[in-house]
C-alpha cells in the first residue's frame, strides 16, 4: 500500500525507521500470511512431524489433504456457513462480476451497527480481523510506544514482525488478564490488548477489568478487545457497550470463528470514528467479498436462534472430551469456547501433538510460556470421538520414541 506523505511523516514523528515504515508499507496483508491462526497452526503441524516449521515454512499452507485425518487445530468451526447465509451467498454469486452488488453491502453495514447498537460511523467491515489487528500496530504502538498483553496470549504478531517492543504479562492464576501488572509493565504503552475470551486459554476477562485499563492507561492509548471468541461464551461478556460510551477501546470481531465462515472472510471494528480512522488508514477495508458479505448479513439476521443453537452443539461435543480427559487424569484448562489447553503428564505438548498426528488426529498449537499445554479444537461429536480414542493410546504409550523437531 501506497503511504501518503502525511502518514510518512506521522511515523517519521513517532519514532519509526525507514525499514519499519517500508514494511508498514507493505501492509498487513504482507505479514498476516505468516501469523493468522491457520499458519500458525500449521507451523505447529510441521514441527510435529519434524519439518522444522517456522515462519518461512510451508507460509501458511496446509500439508496435503487427507480425509483420515482429523483436523482440530486452527479454531474453525465444522457447523460452517448458516443454511441462511448459504443461501445468500449462491442467490448473490451470480452477481459476482459487480465489485459491489447494490442491497447486500449495505445490508452487511447496517446490520453490524444495528447488532451492536451503534451509531454509524462506529464499525468497519473487514474481511476477518486479522487485518484491524494487524493494523492497531502502527496505528497506536512505536518504537518508544509499547503493545502490552497477557501471556500466554494472541495477537502480538504484526507487532514483533514491525519490531516495536512488545511486553507479555503473565495470566493471573485464574487465567484472565492481570490488569494491574499490564498498567505497571510501562506508563509509556501504546496499546493494550485483550484477547476475551484468551486464545489459548479459552477464559474470561471480567469487564470491570476491561475498565480498569480504560482509567489507568495513558492518555492517549487503547485498549483493544479482541472478541474471535465471545459468542460461545456468552453474550454478556461482550464489551462494545464501552463503545457505545466513546471510550478509547476498539473492539474486533470476526465471522471465522461462531458464523463458521473462517475461509470467507468477514470481520468488524468497533471503535469511535477517529480511532477507526486511525486503523484504516494503513489499508485492508473495501475488499469485502461480495459472496462473505451476503452470507454473513443473512447469519446475523438468525443470530438469536443460530447463537444458542452453535453454543449448545460446541459445549456437548466439548464436554465429550473433558469426561474422557477426566477420565484419563489429563489436566485442563476449562475453557468456554470450541477449543482448550491440556497437559499430558509426562509429555511435552509437542510430543501430544507429535504422537496424536501419528494416529491421525492433528492437534496444536504449544506455546512457548507453558510448553506442556497443547490447544485443541472442539470439532464435531465424531472428530472428538476419534480425538479421545487416540488420546487414551497416546497416554497409555507415552511419549513418541522419535524426537521431535521444536
Ligand atoms: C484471537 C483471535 N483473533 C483474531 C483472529 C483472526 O481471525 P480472522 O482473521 O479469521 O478473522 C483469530 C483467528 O484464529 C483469533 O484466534
Amino acid at each position: 500500500m501506497a503511504l501518503s506523505p502525511k502518514l510518512t511523516e506521522n511515523l517519521l514523528e513517532r519514532g519509526y525507521s525507514r525499514r519499519q515504515i517500508a514494511k508498514v508499507a507493505m501492509g498487513a496483508a504482507a505479514a498476516i500470511p505468516f501469523f493468522h491462526e491457520a499458519a500458525l497452526a500449521q507451523q505447529a503441524v510441521d514441527a510435529q512431524a519434524g519439518r522444522g516449521g517456522g515462519r518461512g515454512g510451508r507460509g501458511g499452507v496446509r500439508a496435503p489433504y487427507d480425509p483420515e485425518v482429523v483436523v482440530i487445530t486452527s479454531n474453525e468451526n465444522p457447523m460452517g456457513p448458516t443454511k441462511e447465509g448459504l443461501e445468500a451467498l449462491i442467490k448473490v454469486a451470480p452477481m459476482g462480476w459487480r465489485y459491489g452488488p447494490q442491497g447486500e453491502n449495505l445490508e452487511f453495514q447496517g446490520l453490524l451497527e444495528s447488532t451492536e447498537n451503534v451509531k454509524p460511523g462506529y464499525v468497519t467491515a473487514y474481511p476477518g480481523s486479522s487485518i484491524p489487528l494487524a493494523n492497531v500496530v502502527p496505528a497506536f504502538t512505536s518504537p518508544t510506544r509499547s503493545w502490552v498483553m497477557g501471556a500466554p496470549g494472541y495477537g502480538n504478531h504484526a507487532n514483533r514482525w514491525l519490531g516495536n517492543k512488545s511486553i507479555s504479562v503473565p495470566l493471573r492464576k485464574d487465567y484472565s488478564h492481570d490488569v494491574e501488572a499490564m498498567i505497571k509493565a510501562d506508563p509509556n504503552a501504546g496499546a493494550f490488548y485483550i484477547c476475551n475470551p484468551n486464545n489459548p486459554t479459552g477464559t474470561l476477562t471480567p469487564r470491570k477489568d476491561l475498565e480498569y485499563i480504560l482509567a489507568n492507561k495513558p492518555k492517549d492509548a487503547v485498549l483493544i478487545v479482541d472478541e474471535a471468541y465471545v459468542h460461545f461464551s456468552g453474550l454478556e461478556n461482550m464489551s462494545t457497550e464501552l463503545v457505545r460510551q466513546d471510550k478509547d477501546v476498539i473492539v474486533l470481531r470476526t465471522f471465522s470463528k461462531i458464523y463458521g465462515m473462517a475461509g470467507l472472510r468477514a470481520g468488524a471494528a468497533y471503535g469511535r470514528p477517529d480511532l477507526l480512522a486511525k486503523v484504516s488508514q494503513y489499508g485492508g477495508t473495501g475488499f469485502m467479498p461480495v459472496t462473505a458479505t451476503a452470507c454473513a448479513a443473512a447469519s446475523m439476521k438468525v443470530i438469536k436462534t443460530m447463537m444458542p443453537e452453535r453454543i449448545a452443539i460446541n459445549k456437548k461435543n466439548r464436554e465429550l472430551a473433558f469426561a474422557k480427559l477426566d477420565q484419563l487424569g489429563v489436566k485442563y484448562i476449562p475453557s468456554g469456547t470450541n477449543f482448550f489447553m491440556m497437559e499430558v503428564k509426562g509429555m511435552t505438548g509437542q510430543q501430544v501433538g507429535t504422537a496424536m498426528r501419528a494416529k491421525k488426529v492433528q492437534i496444536g498449537r504449544v506455546w512457548s510460556e507453558w510448553p506442556q499445554m497443547v490447544r485443541v479444537t472442539v470439532g464435531t461429536w465424531d472428530e472428538m470421538t476419534k480425538f479421545n480414542a487416540a488420546l487414551e493410546q497416546v497416554v497409555k504409550e507415552g511419549p513418541p520414541k522419535v524426537a521431535s523437531a521444536g
